[in-house]
């Protein structure tokens, strides 16, 4: 499976579905998340670090742009690259977090560090729909991230 697409029409829903998300993560995931601002992206991430009992840490030189969610087995990186360029993010520190191909990171405004990530992602696009809905289209862009998305959409029972 390679697209699919989910419509959620609360916070509360989106955060159920980042919590069933959380669930298929095996370390080493790639997650764009794009779409407007006010979608929901930011939500969507605080659930899945919620759902994985993960408690931000700072980190140093990106500190607003990066944030780092850890315990002693999962490591979640959340970047947040709104209305940057490619130059302004160069040299602060993006590449540390591709240490560890255990990493999950998931990017949004991602664009700026989009060619030093592995091309196997997921992408997420947030739709504003009316009020609170929301529609998330998923695209998987590799082997990874598809088995995430079949992995998702079984959980989802779609
Ligand atoms: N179905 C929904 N899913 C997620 N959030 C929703 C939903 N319905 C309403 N909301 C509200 O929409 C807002 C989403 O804000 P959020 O910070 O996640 O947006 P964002 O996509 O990260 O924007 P930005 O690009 O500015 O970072 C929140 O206030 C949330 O309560
Ligand atoms: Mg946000």
């Amino acid at each position: 499976m390679k697209n699919a697409s989910i419509t959620t029409h609360s916070r509360q829903e989106t955060l159920a579905l980042a919590s069933r998300f959380a669930k298929a993560l095996q370390g080493g995931e790639i997650i764009f998340l794009r779409g407007p601002i006010g979608a929901g992206k930011t939500v969507f991430v605080k659930g899945v670090a919620a759902a994985l009992g993960l408690k931000s840490s700072p980190v140093s030189a990106s500190f607003s742009l990066m944030k780092e969610y850890k315990n002693k087995n999962v490591k979640l990186f959340h970047v947040d690259l709104f209305r940057l360029s490619e130059g302004e993010v160069f040299n602060l520190g993006f590449e540390e977090m591709l240490e560890d191909e255990k990493s999950i990171i998931l990017a949004e405004w991602p664009d700026p560090i989009a060619h030093m990530l592995p091309a196997d992602r997921l992408e997420m696009e947030f739709v504003l729909k009316q009020a609170d809905e929301r529609e998330i289209k998923l695209a998987a862009l590799g082997r990874v991230s598809e088995k995430l998305l079949e992995e998702l959409c079984r959980a989802s029972k779609m």
